[in-house]
C-alpha cells in the first residue's frame, strides 16, 4: 500500500495503482479542506498578499489576514485572545515557553509528542501520568512544585479517546495551569463543535487551548489561545518571535474555514450521526468497547494475529475501503487500524464499509476488552 495517496479534490477518495478507494483515515473530520468557500479565500488571498509573509510578524511580516484570524479563532474557541503560530507543533512549543515559569509539567503518558518537545524547549522538568488517569495526575502533582503546568490531547488522534477534563481541572492547585491541545478536538467537541472549552463547558483563566487549522478546519497553521497576559507572553516566545507565520492568505483561508464551520452546523451534525452509526456498527460487531456515546470520530482496532489484521487491511481494501494500518505513536498496540468518520463521506460509502466489515467480522473472535477501554484485542 505504499504507493496510495490522498485524491485530493476528490474529498474521500484515495488512488491505489490506479484504483480508488474510499479513505477512512486521516483527520479531515469534517470535510473543510475540499470546501470550496475556503478554497476561493485562499485563492482570494494569494490574489490580494502572493505566498509568503516574508518575515516574522515582529518585523514586516504581520497583516490584516493574520489579525483577523486570531480575532474570530479566539471568539470561536471562546476564550479572551488566540494567536496563529505555524503548526501545531510550535503551538506547543510557544505556550510551553510563555508558561515557562512553572517548576514542572505533568502530562499524559500517551500525549502528543509535541508535547513533550515542547516541555524540553521550554526547559521545563517534564512528569508523566497515566493515560487518562485523573486520580492518578492529582496524587503526581502534589509532589510538584507549584505552579505546575498539566497537559493533556483532548480527544487522543490514535485512539479516540476523550480526557478527563473537569476530573484535570479539579485536581488544579490555585497557581497550576492546564493546557489543552485540542488538535482533534476543534471543530469537533462540543454542541457547536467549538472544541473543549465548549465540550467541558470551561470558564476558568488557568485553562489555555492549543489547535491545530489542519486538521478537522481543513487549513493549515495553529492557534494558541488563553487569557490576555498569556497571550502576551506567547508573542514574546521564541517560537512566535523567531517564526514567519503561515502565508497571508492561508490566514484568509482559515478565518473563512471559521466562518463556513460556524455557518454549516449540519456539517457538524452530518459527522454526529455518520459516527454515531459506524459506532453501534463497530460495537455491534464487536471490534471496539469504548462506549456507544462517545462523540469521538476516531476508532483503533487491534487484532491478533497482526498478520489476521493486515488481511483484514488488505480485504477491505480489495473491496474498496481504505482503513489505515499504522504504527502511529499513542496506540492500543504497535500497530493498529485507525478508522476514521468524515462529514466527507457519503452515506453508500459508509453503509458498503459497514456491510463488508460485517461480512469479514465473524471470522474473527473477539478476545478480552483493552484495560483502557479503548479497544477491543479481536484474536483470530
Ligand atoms: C495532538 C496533536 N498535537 C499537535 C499536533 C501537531 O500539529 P501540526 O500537524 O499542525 O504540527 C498534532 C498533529 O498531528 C496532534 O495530533
Amino acid at each position: 500500500m505504499t504507493d496510495l495517496c490522498w485524491s485530493g479534490r476528490e474529498g474521500m477518495l484515495f488512488h491505489h495503482t490506479g484504483e480508488p478507494l474510499v479513505g477512512f483515515g486521516g483527520c479531515d473530520y469534517l470535510g473543510l479542506a475540499t470546501h470550496d468557500a475556503i478554497l476561493d479565500a485562499l485563492c482570494k488571498g494569494l490574489g490580494r498578499y502572493a505566498l509568503s509573509a516574508g518575515a516574522s510578524r515582529t518585523t514586516t511580516g504581520d497583516t490584516r489576514a493574520h489579525q483577523k484570524a486570531e480575532l474570530r479563532a479566539a471568539g470561536f474557541i471562546g476564550l479572551p485572545e488566540a494567536v496563529l503560530l505555524p503548526e501545531g507543533m510550535l503551538a506547543n512549543i510557544a505556550a510551553f515557553q510563555a508558561l515557562s515559569d512553572c517548576k514542572a509539567a505533568l502530562i499524559d503518558e500517551r500525549a502528543h509528542s509535541s508535547l513533550r518537545t515542547a516541555a524540553a524547549a521550554a526547559g521545563i522538568p517534564l512528569h508523566t501520568y497515566r493515560h487518562n488517569d485523573a486520580t492518578d495526575a492529582a496524587s503526581k502533582l502534589n509532589t510538584l512544585d507549584t505552579p505546575a503546568l498539566v497537559a493533556t490531547d483532548t480527544l487522543f488522534a490514535a485512539t479516540g479517546d476523550i480526557a478527563p477534563v473537569p476530573e484535570l481541572l479539579e485536581a488544579l492547585r490555585p497557581d497550576d495551569r492546564l493546557l489543552l491541545d485540542d488538535c482533534h478536538g476543534i471543530g469537533v467537541l462540543g454542541p457547536r463543535g467549538r472544541g473543549a472549552i465548549e465540550q467541558f463547558a470551561i470558564n476558568d483563566p488557568r485553562v489555555i487551548v492549543t489547535a491545530t487549522l489542519a486538521k478537522a478546519m481543513g487549513v493549515y497553521g495553529a492557534i494558541v489561545a488563553g487569557p490576555a497576559p498569556f497571550a502576551a507572553k506567547v508573542r514574546r516566545s521564541g517560537a512566535f518571535v523567531g517564526t514567519t507565520p503561515i502565508p497571508p492568505a492561508l490566514a484568509a483561508a482559515a478565518d473563512a474555514a471559521f466562518e463556513v464551520h460556524t455557518c454549516e452546523l449540519d456539517r457538524l451534525a452530518r459527522l454526529r450521526s455518520s459516527t454515531a452509526r459506524v459506532r453501534e456498527a463497530l460495537t455491534e460487531l464487536g471490534l471496539i468497547t469504548n462506549g456507544r456515546t462517545s462523540p469521538s470520530p476516531v476508532f483503533a482496532i487491534t487484532i491478533e494475529p497482526e498478520a489476521a489484521m493486515v488481511r483484514l487491511h488488505e480485504e477491505l481494501a480489495r473491496r474498496g475501503h481504505f482503513v489505515p494500518l499504522i504504527g502511529y505513536p499513542g496506540g492500543p498496540a504497535g500497530r493498529y487500524l485507525r478508522l476514521s468518520v468524515s462529514a466527507g463521506h457519503a452515506d453508500d460509502q459508509i453503509d458498503r464499509l459497514l456491510t463488508d466489515l460485517a461480512d469479514l467480522a465473524p471470522a474473527l473472535r473477539p478476545q478480552a476488552p483493552d484495560v483502557e477501554g479503548a479497544n477491543t484485542r479481536i484474536r483470530s
